[in-house]
Parts: C-alpha cells; structure tokens; sequence
C-alpha cells in the first residue's frame, strides 16, 4: 500500500488480468496524485499509470474524463498505422464496470493509463532541440484533433484563458485590496494598468476554435529516450475548446527562459531568443498545415499575451491574500507575477525580431 491510498484496491477495480506486485508515488505533477503501479505476467513485470484526479480544481471528473476519451481514441485512430503507434498516444484502461473511471469510498475518481515506456518528460528545457520536438508534439497533438467530430468538448473550466475577465479580477483585486497588499505592489499594478489593452486582441480576431491541450509545458511531453522524438503529449486534464495560440504562448511562457517561475533574480528571467527560433519552427513543422494567416502573424504576441495572463493571476492572488495558489513564503505571489512581468518586457524588446522570424518561415 501506498502512504495515502490503497492503490492495489484501486487496482482491482481496472480491466487488467495481471497481478498487482506494488506502487509507487510517481512524476513530479502538481495537480494530481500520480503513481507507478506494477504488475506481474507470468515472469514479466507490467507498468501502468495510475491517477486519482484532482477533483478540487476539475470540479467535473466525469466531463473531464469524457473530454479525455474522445480526444484520445480519436488520436489512436489517427495514428494506428503509424510505427510504434501505442507509444504515441495515451491509452486509457476501462474499468470492469466499463467506464473509464473509478470513484473510490472517498468519492476519489481515479484513471488507470498503459506506461509509455523508454521516454521521459523532463522539467526544464536544456537544448533548442528538445524546445523543438515539445513545440511539433504539441502541434501535432492539435493537428490530429482538428477533424475530431461534433459534438464540442466540455468546457471544463469555462473561460479558462478569457484574458479580459483574467483582467477584471485583477482590477477588482486591486480595488479591494483585502489585505492591504496594494501598496507593496505598486509597480506591478502600473505595469499591468498600462498593457490592459492587449488583453482583447485575440478573442476580437476572428480566430478559429480549435480543440486545444491548454497545459503545454514542457513537462507534459515525453520524449523518446533513444531518439529525443516527442512521443507523446500528456497531462490531457485541460483539453478543451480553445484558440492555437494559448498553446503556443503558453510554449513561450514557459520554455524560453532559463529561470524558475518564481526566481527572485530577475536578471535571470529572459526571452531566449533560440529558444523561441525552435518552438516556432517545432510547431510551425506540424501546426503549420491547419493555421490561418491570421494565427501565424500572432504567434510572437501569443507569449506576451499568456505571460500577462499568469502575471495577472499570480499578482491578483497576491492582492487577495494567496487564496489559490500555493505559497512558502509571503512574497512567493508577488515574485511569480515579477517573473511573467520581467518575461513580457523581454518579449517586448524582441518583438520586432521574432515576427522577422515568423514571416520569414
Ligand atoms: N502514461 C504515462 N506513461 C509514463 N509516464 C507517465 C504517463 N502519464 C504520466 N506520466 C508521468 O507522470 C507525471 C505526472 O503526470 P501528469 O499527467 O502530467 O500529472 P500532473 O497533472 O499532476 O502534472 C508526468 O510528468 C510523467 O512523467
Ligand atoms: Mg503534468
């Protein structure tokens, strides 16, 4: 048994003949409880993924998990002729009673995935070359959803990336200021006041819906171990209805800066300009296909725009006494929205240059 939950009870309530030998706490996931469950067939040892879902931030597992089934059997079918095509795409394990899912005494919903085995994601990116093969992953992963069939995937967190309302709470954060907060925070607030009028520019574009991860971090991609191919793309908790772009800029955010998210040296917080020069050709090398003009000419913006959004969010927590995110230390709000805010002024600087790049591809 596991410290916080009898996995192996969990176990037996999935699809699988083989006999459960042990599990493990396994990945380095924020959101949700992941583990490494194995099995015995015959001499062999068996490895699956096993996930209870956070139910605190999806507040409809069953929407969610519907979302996830569709979007993942349409990927199998788009992928079955291709070598090793079990290794791209996750594969989820029915449950006895036929669903995908299992809801523990605890009221605890759980999922069981077959392992991708001799890949790896990694938490922070080293190479331009990993840069690209996460970028063409995830473009790929759109590229296959774009003629899943009617009907739209839930909302499961309803405007999830709706940059104007992002904006509102923000304002509103301020204007209360709950915990005095505002005055500690003085620059920050000037900052964004001052960029409010970039938030309705991709939702007043005309962009085309697309089916959308909407977690595109690195570390929800696994990687081949002997290629360095971008096998797959995981972390399927946000698929959703949504715009290319948050995808991409999310890449940005997240991928082309050297330092942690809540780094308190901001001189280490910077736009890399090879970084960027490699998620655009990775996602222009398969997205490249399905997007208009139109989502082309806004990719540079795209990381600006979902680096604000964090901003923003980091920065309203902060004024509203660190309601959401989890924090160590007083400041750790306010530092994580410094660190989006010193990522967008970088872009800013580059900004000419990196739509040079864009055009020229
Ligand atoms: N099917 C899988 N095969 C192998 N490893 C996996 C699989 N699914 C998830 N993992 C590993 O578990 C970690 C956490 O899973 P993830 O779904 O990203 O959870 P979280 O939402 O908590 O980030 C991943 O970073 C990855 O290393
Ligand atoms: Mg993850």
């Amino acid at each position: 048994m596991s410290p916080k939950h009898d996995v192996g009870a969990i176990a037996s309530h999935f699809q699988i003949d083989d006999a459960f030998l042990s599990s493990t706490p396994y990945g380095s996931g924020h959101i949700n409880d992941t583990y490494c469950v194995i099995f015995s067939q015959g001499a062999v040892t068996v490895r699956y993924i096993f996930q209870r879902i956070n139910h605190r931030i999806f507040t409809n597992p069953a929407a969610l998990m519907e979302n996830i089934e569709r979007v993942t059997s349409h990927l199998a079918a788009r992928v079955s002729s291709e070598p090793d095509s079990l290794r791209r795409v996750l594969s989820l394990i029915p449950a006895h009673d036929g669903r995908f899912w299992h809801v523990d005494p605890e009221r605890n919903y759980w999922r069981a995935y077959r392992f991708i085995e001799r890949a790896r994601s990694y938490d922070t990116v080293t190479s331009t070359n990993q840069a690209f093969q996460a970028a063409k992953a995830f473009g790929r992963f759109q590229k296959l959803l774009a003629d899943l069939p009617a009907p739209r995937l839930h909302d499961t967190i309803p405007d999830f990336h709706h940059t104007p309302k992002r904006f509102a709470n923000f304002d509103h954060a301020v204007n209360s200021d709950v915990v005095g907060r505002a005055k500690s925070a003085l620059p920050e607030i000037d900052f964004a006041y001052k960029r409010h009028a970039i938030t309705a520019i991709l939702l007043t574009a005309g962009l085309p819906e697309r089916v959308t991860h909407n977690d595109t971090k690195f570390n929800n991609v696994m990687l081949d171990d002997s290629t360095g191919e971008g096998i797959c793309v995981i972390d399927l908790d946000t698929v959703m209805p949504g715009l290319a772009l948050y995808d991409f800029g999310d890449m940005v955010r997240t991928a082309t800066s050297p330092s942690l998210e809540d780094e308190k040296d901001l001189s280490k917080v910077t736009m890399q300009f090879p970084m960027f020069e490699a998620l655009v050709r990775g996602y222009l090398a398969s997205a490249g296909e399905f997007l208009t003009k139109e989502e082309r000419q806004y990719l540079a913006f795209s990381g600006k725009l979902i680096s604000f959004e964090m901003g923003l969010r980091f920065l309203a927590d902060y004024l509203a006494g660190d309601t959401y995110y989890k924090v160590n230390r007083p400041d750790h709000n306010l530092d994580r929205c410094r660190t989006q805010f010193k990522l967008i002024e970088s872009i800013e600087q580059q900004e000419g240059k990196m739509n040079r790049l864009v055009d020229s591809l």
